[in-house]
């Protein structure tokens, strides 16, 4: 293949001479406006003889392959693009046999290291003819559409975006009113809509379930006839109340069934443009069971009331049977010293004072147990343990000595004093006295001896109260301080349970031990000032 040179325009531009390509190349040779045109022209341009060699080609098509304009003029399709070879030399053969154009044929980059194998470019294939009509060549041109393309992709994609967006959209909205459809026939609660003027829109199947009316009995009326006429004017206000934005959280009212009754039902509503959407909860039952709950609290009360006034009464029986037993016993002294021949009135003055002292007693002890089960506030003072001992071993004197019971004070003078309820406390020791003489009345053979004793430990004061009497059975120890428990024929079981009571109420404890070789210790302790 010889090729020949010639220059346009300071270009250089190239005609081969071939056998096949002779025609042409003298038409092109012959055509410095032509090479202008191929210089300046903005696209691809190239004139290929009928056997697909380069006669022609512009700087802008060697783009494509990216080999330069000398190196492709004479030289054929297949030696300088191969790749696309097969393709170049069908069309020329068509546009040879045909003598018709081919156009759009999209081509990509061929640039051997693959650099612009994404540039794209639209060519178009016409034939030179000679005069008596043969193709004689093929003129080519290509225009870059590289942007065009790549905007026609993401125009695709971006449809494509759309059209998945616009599909899932549709679905959601599909899935949700699905949702809202199940839930407003599933609901058991009463869901309605109404207009602004409470003309009844829609009800939920819930209606029926719950008060028996179909949804073409409510729709279109207004729902007033439904509420119980007491309700009615609260209803009303509670709409108007709605939707000016400023309803209450919850509001009940009791609602026609279709059956003449009523069921309580409790509201939540909100108005939405021209509509209200309100959701009811049928309250009925509750409501009932919240009335039966009341009157079973109130019966209660009562019970614990009568309870607390049985306890009371019990309590009361229980602490002033010893200083009863004590007035019984100086009121017959008073009478045997004024009975004798020569009645002794100084003796007999002595036993009425113990009478009315015993009398005064019983008064306080009344006092200071209805101030416990009262709840008020007992009266608590600093006490001297001493004389509180001393105080009550005087009222039970006549009884220790009646059962020949030994007894031993060891208190000692220096301890600090006690804050306490002076009555409460000798309560608390009488019962102490008292069981700890009848725990010895039943024992012989031995010596009856009642030890009370106190020490301070630094923090407490405790004080204890000791028989030789025939001590706690220990199946028994758990239960002794519980109220009603006794091992008395006669015993009220009430004794310890006050006595705990009261120690506790002072801040203290109270508790047993078992004494050697027998009887029974009591200790409780009592905060000093
Ligand atoms: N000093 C004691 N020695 C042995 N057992 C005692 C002693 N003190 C109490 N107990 C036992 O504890 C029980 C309960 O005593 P508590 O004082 O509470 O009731 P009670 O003495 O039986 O009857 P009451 O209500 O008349 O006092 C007694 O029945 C007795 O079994
Ligand atoms: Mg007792």
């Amino acid at each position: 293949m010889v090729c020949r040179e010639a220059r346009v325009g300071g270009k250089r531009a190239i005609a081969s001479k071939s056998t096949a390509g002779s025609a042409s190349a003298a038409i092109l040779t012959a055509s410095p406006g032509l090479q202008l045109v191929y210089d300046t022209a903005p696209v691809g341009l190239a004139f290929l003889s009928t056997d697909c060699r380069y006669l022609m080609i512009n700087q802008h098509l060697t783009e494509i392959c990216g080999i330069s304009i000398s190196d492709h003029i004479g030289r054929s399709v297949r030696e300088t693009v191969p790749q696309v070879a097969d393709q170049v030399e069908r069309i020329v053969r068509l546009i040879v046999e045909s003598g018709k154009p081919i156009t759009g044929i999209e081509v990509n980059g061929q640039r051997p290291d693959g650099s612009n194998v994404d540039r794209v470019w639209v060519t178009y294939w016409h034939p030179l003819k000679s005069r008596n009509g043969n193709v004689i060549g093929v003129n080519v041109a290509a225009e870059e559409i590289t942007a065009r393309k790549r905007a026609e992709v993401e125009r695709a994609a971006m449809h494509e975006r759309l059209r998945a967006l616009n599909q899932t959209l549709a679905e959601r909205v599909e899935a949700q009113a699905q949702e809202r459809e199940r839930l407003w026939k599933l609901s058991q609660d009463l869901l309605i809509v109404t207009d602004t003027e409470g003309t009844v829109l829609n009800v939920n199947p819930a209606w029926t379930a719950t008060l028996g009316w179909e949804p073409d009995e409510l729709i279109g009326r207004t729902g007033e006839w439904l509420v119980h006429p007491d309700d009615r004017d609260r209803s009303r206000e509670a709409l108007v109340r709605m939707l000016a934005g400023t309803s209450t959280p919850h509001f009940e009212n009791r609602v026609k069934c279709k059956d003449g009754s009523y069921r309580w039902l409790s509201w939540v509503g909100m108005p939405d443009r021209s509509s209200v959407y309100a959701i009811a909860r049928d309250v009925t039952d509750l409501k009932h069971a919240r009335e039966q709950l009341n009157a079973l609290r109130r019966e209660l009360a009562r019970v614990a009331q009568q309870t607390a006034i049985g306890a009371m009464a019990a309590s009361i029986a229980h602490e002033i049977k010893q200083p009863l037993a004590a007035v019984a016993t100086s009121a017959h002294s008073g009478l045997r010293w004024l009975g004798k021949a020569e009645p002794n009135i100084a003796e007999a003055n002595a036993a009425l004072e113990r009478v009315v002292k015993g009398a005064h007693q019983i008064d306080e002890v009344i006092t200071s147990i209805r101030t416990m089960f009262g709840g008020g506030p007992s009266e608590k003072a600093p006490l001297q343990v001493r004389l509180l001992v001393e105080g009550v071993l005087a009222l039970t004197q006549s009884e220790l000595e009646a059962h020949g019971i030994l007894l031993r004070n060891d208190v000692p003078d220096e301890l600090p004093a006690v804050l306490g309820d002076r009555v409460q406390l000798q309560q608390v020791l009488v019962n102490l006295i008292v069981n700890a003489i009848e725990a010895m009345s039943v024992v012989t053979g031995r010596e009856r001896q009642l030890t009370i004793g106190s020490s301070f430990d630094g923090q407490r004061v405790i004080v204890s109260v000791a028989d030789t009497g025939l001590g706690i059975n220990p199946k028994h120890v758990d239960q002794i301080f519980e109220p009603l428990f006794t091992t008395k024929s006669r015993g009220m079981g009430l004794g310890l349970s006050i006595c705990r009571w009261i120690v506790e109420a002072h801040g203290g404890r109270l508790w047993a031990s078992v004494q050697a070789p027998f009887g029974t210790a009591f200790h409780l302790t009592l905060m000093p000032t």
